[in-house]
């Protein structure tokens, strides 16, 4: 067929195969829907014998992939090998140089390099789509840049990371440790071996990064994005959230404040009424503030062979049909850099845990620390008697600054009376 959308695949392990299995699934479909066949003509990965529960002998076989993106007879390349540059980074590139259109899902090559490959494919008249890179199966790109296009977006949010929800999940649901739970995750293929990108952060920081970029029409800024991972959270902290009426969450948050745009990644106390706060396992959530809309929000599964390869296959659709939209919203030319807000300038409520020591006056000193930067406390809760050994002092505090509070976690945590570094959750009134 002469007007089929001819498609190359770089990279076939969870999504790759996915995405081939999606398009073998429901070619007929696809054709109705976009008036022409999507059809795979190549294929690159590092091994060609390996079994992938997915045939690919009628495809061309390519062991370079930078050749293949270069080469091949494809209208599009669709990059799901990962990794923030390196073999990735060229494939898009040279894909774009031989005017074809780049499909990834790879978040982390969009949050160090994803406005230098707009510049150069809008440059070059050809699309670059990465609905996949940002909460998997959920169309949050697609909601924001399209849906939402009308509005003034003045927060974007959401859970962005399957593993560390997992892992929040299992904990609360269980009463066991991170590092239990985390190897159970591990065991159980959810996690990764080495579940740092995951759990520290920073997989959430690339997906935020991408979408304050879609939400406020400026550049991406990763490392504007302020990171704080999961393991430091405690299943003492989990049964006090609880108590409190919170759940904890890893949440990333980009808001438009007075001081520029604040981005943030980190556990969260959020009030059980929240609809976010009811998120659990692997799935995923975005939402977003907009002036005239209000909130959307927006649930699924963020990662996993089938969803992402159904945001995969969204944008293929999209190539196919010939709808074009500027990567990220706005021309990528015309994308301003991004203003950020300092983390000290953060205002918000804190739930801080102490281990003190139960004597008579140490909770006095804690009370002076907070009053001396002028922080008001809301509740304190504290556990049984247990006179020569440590008990947790939880209290919260009315909003105040991120450095005020800082300061006065320092001085509290210099007093010979509290046994252990302050474990500290912002909590967020969502
Ligand atoms: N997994 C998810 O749920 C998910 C969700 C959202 C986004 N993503 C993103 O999607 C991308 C792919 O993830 P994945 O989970 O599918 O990864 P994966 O299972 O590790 O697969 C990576 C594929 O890349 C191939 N590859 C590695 N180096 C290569 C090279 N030099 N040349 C050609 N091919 C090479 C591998 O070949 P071999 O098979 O021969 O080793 C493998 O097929 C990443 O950017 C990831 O962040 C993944």
């Amino acid at each position: 067929m002469t007007n089929a959308l001819k498609v190359a695949v770089a990279g076939l392990g969870t999504v790759g195969a996915g995405t081939l299995t999606l398009l073998a699934q429901h070619a007929r479909s696809l054709e109705r829907r976009t008036g022409r066949p999507i059809t795979v003509v190549a294929v690159s990965a590092r091994e060609r014998s390996k079994d992938r529960g997915v045939a690919i002998d009628d495809f061309a076989w390519y062991d370079d992939a930078v050749a293949m993106a270069r080469e091949a007879d494809a209208d599009v390349v669709v990059e799901l090998i990962g990794g923030a540059d390196g073999i990735a980074k060229e494939v898009c590139r040279a894909a774009v140089s031989a005017g074809r259109h780049v499909v990834t899902a790879n978040k982390a090559l969009l949050a160090h390099s994803g406005i230098e490959l707009a510049l150069a494919a809008e440059d070059a008249g050809v699309t670059l789509a990465y609905e996949a890179a940002v909460a998997g199966g959920i169309p949050a790109i697609k909601a924001l840049r399209e849906g939402l296009a009308g509005n003034c977006v003045t927060r974007v949010y959401g859970i962005l990371n399957g593993t560390s929800n997992y892992v929040l999940t299992a904990m609360r649901e269980s009463g066991r440790e991170f590092e239990d739970v985390l190897g159970e995750a591990q065991d159980l293929g959810y996690a990764e071996a080495d579940p740092s990108f995951d759990v520290d952060g920073i997989d959430a920081a690339h997906k935020l990064a991408i979408l304050a970029s879609v939400a406020f029409g400026c550049r991406i800024d990763f490392d504007g994005v302020y990171v704080e991972g999961i393991r430091r959270v405690a299943p003492l902290d989990i049964r006090f959230a609880d108590e409190l009426g919170y759940r904890i969450k890893l949440l990333g948050i980009a808001t438009q404040t007075k001081d520029g745009i604040e981005q943030r990644v980190h556990p969260c106390m959020v009030p059980l009424s929240a609809p976010i706060a009811n998120i659990d396992g692997v799935f995923n959530a975005v939402v977003a503030d907009g002036d005239f809309m209000d909130t959307l929000m927006q649930e699924g599964r963020g990662a996993g062979a089938g969803p992402t390869a159904s945001a995969v296959v969204a944008d293929l659709v999209d190539i196919a049909r010939g709808r074009t939209t500027p990567t990220f919203g706005v021309p990528a030319r015309e994308l301003g850099a991004l203003t950020a807000a300092p983390m000290a300038r953060h205002r918000g409520a804190y739930y801080v845990r102490l281990m003190v020591v139960d004597r008579p006056g140490v909770f006095a000193d804690v009370a002076a620390a907070l009053r001396d930067n002028e922080i008001s406390m809301e509740a304190v809760l504290q556990r049984a008697r247990a006179p020569e050994e440590t008990v947790p002092v939880v209290l919260t505090t009315h909003e105040t600054d991120e450095a005020a509070m800082m300061r006065a976690v320092e001085a509290i945590e210099r007093m010979d009376t509290v046994a252990e570094s302050p474990r500290l959750i912002r909590i967020e009134p969502l």
